[in-house]
């Protein structure tokens, strides 16, 4: 481990040495773990502040085509035979993305702790181990599942997932791991305290999913098992159907290297992240980054031709991924509301955002694929994220649709 002066030597390489101000006032343990922090801290991070109003520039982008909910309802039978086929020989695994902060819905717990029941206990982890269940009896074979979570909330999650006896799932095919953090600055780029030994960092992003996954050492487990396909997708969406037969089906015989599940968009300027080819490649344009031409263009039939909207339901290929772990993905910076510790040592709670957090996501792993099938789901079947209290894509509306969809509640 670094001792104090190697991180003070460190730290001013990077004009950083503020982290150490309190150092003297801590005790023995606290002094180890900062050092502990220091070391671990991936200062390159930090160097993003100075291209955050200078988003790297993106290529030239063309609308993609869809199979769409009809091609599929007419291919149903054969997508399912290959989909199913390739569960029962083991092929297929999920990972589920759960180590968010969920800031939005404003649930102190990891939010696939938060009850959306309403007369009856229906957490969302619950919700979507209901929905993989399907599956399991369907194939009748379990699905590897691994879910990851972050040091900020992993201790809860695993032992929620343990009080609840995994809602019926069997634990042997259950594995969690812990993403990495990334630490979060002011607009200048100096790394806050979060407390005098704490440094402020936040989960990096859902884009390291798979190198956390292979540092867990659980890539291991995965060939062991034989998993070629993976379908990666969030927690906050109640409708998400995992291990979709049909979806995987559809990708494997089309030939395709990755899928995404996608919605047609409810209005051009619907705020969505659209599926389309970037320099010829898959990529996903965020709604901010398309022009007015853009949003309103429409194929010969009338519909949107930048039509498809991403929802986080992902398969990747595994030896792809494999080849891809040590490419680094573009590093969003983002605006955010970071409580703090100041130089005085007040803790500091702004109602304002004061800085940034680093991230990286999966989105962007799209375009590293040679191929990824867009394939269309309908909304309202499964669709129901959960990021706000109420309003849009929140508690209430996701009630509504899980109600339609005849969960009970
Ligand atoms: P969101 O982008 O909705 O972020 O995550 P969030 O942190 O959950 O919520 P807000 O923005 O603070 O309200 C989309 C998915 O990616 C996961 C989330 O758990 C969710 O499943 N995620 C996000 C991670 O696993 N790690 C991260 O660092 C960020």
């Amino acid at each position: 481990m670094l001792d104090f002066n190697e991180a003070k030597s460190r730290l001013a390489e990077y004009g950083q040495e503020h982290l150490l101000r309190f150092y003297n006032e801590l005790a023995p343990d606290e002094q180890a773990s900062l050092l502990r922090q220091i070391e671990e801290i991936d200062f390159s991070v930090v160097e993003a502040v100075k291209s955050a109003d200078s988003p790297a520039p993106r290529g030239t982008f063309a609308p993609i085509g869809a199979v769409t909910v009809g091609d599929i309802a007419a291919n149903s039978d054969s997508y399912r035979k290959t989909g199913i086929e390739a569960i029962q020989a083991g092929k297929a695994a999920a990972v589920l993305l759960a180590g968010g902060q969920g800031t939005r819905l404003g649930f102190d717990k990891p939010k696939g702790m938060f009850n959306i029941g309403v007369s009856k206990d229906l957490f969302i982890f619950e919700c979507l181990i209901n929905n993989l269940m399907k599956v399991v009896r369907e194939a009748g074979c379990w699905v590897p599942l691994y879910i990851m979570t972050s040091e900020k909330n992993n201790e809860d999650t695993t032992s929620f997932f343990e009080e609840k006896n995994y809602f019926g799932y069997n634990k042997d095919y259950v594995k969690f791991f812990v993403q990495s953090m990334a630490p979060s600055t002011d607009f200048d780029g100096k790394i806050y305290m979060e407390s005098k030994s704490r440094i402020s960092s936040s989960p990096n992003g859902n884009g390291g999913w798979f190198s956390s996954l292979v540092r867990a050492g659980l890539l291991d487990d995965i060939r062991k098992k034989g998993v070629e396909w993976i379908n990666i997708f969030a927690v906050d969406n109640v409708l998400q159907q995992i291990a979709d037969p049909l979806f995987i089906g559809a990708v494997i015989s089309t030939g395709s290297q990755s899928g995404s599940k996608v919605v047609s968009k409810a209005a051009p300027e619907e705020k969505v992240g659209v599926l389309c080819l970037e320099d010829g490649k898959p990529s996903i344009v965020e709604y901010y980054e398309m022009t007015d031409k853009m949003l309103n263009l429409r194929n010969e039939d009338g519909s949107l031709a930048y039509n498809y909207g991403v929802i986080l339901n992902y398969l990747f290929n595994v030896d792809k991924l494999v080849e891809i772990v040590d490419r680094n993905l573009p590093l969003h910076v983002v605006k955010k509301k970071i409580p703090y510790m100041d130089e005085n040592g007040n803790s500091i709670s702004p109602t304002e955002p004061n800085g940034y957090k680093f991230e990286t996501l999966v989105l962007d792993m799209v375009h590293m694929q040679d191929s990824c099938l867009p394939y269309e789901v309908v909304r309202s079947k499964e669709f129901a994220p959960v990021k706000n209290a109420t309003g849009v894509d929140s508690v209430d509306s996701a009630r509504e649709l899980l109600k339609e969809n005849g969960v009970e509640l």
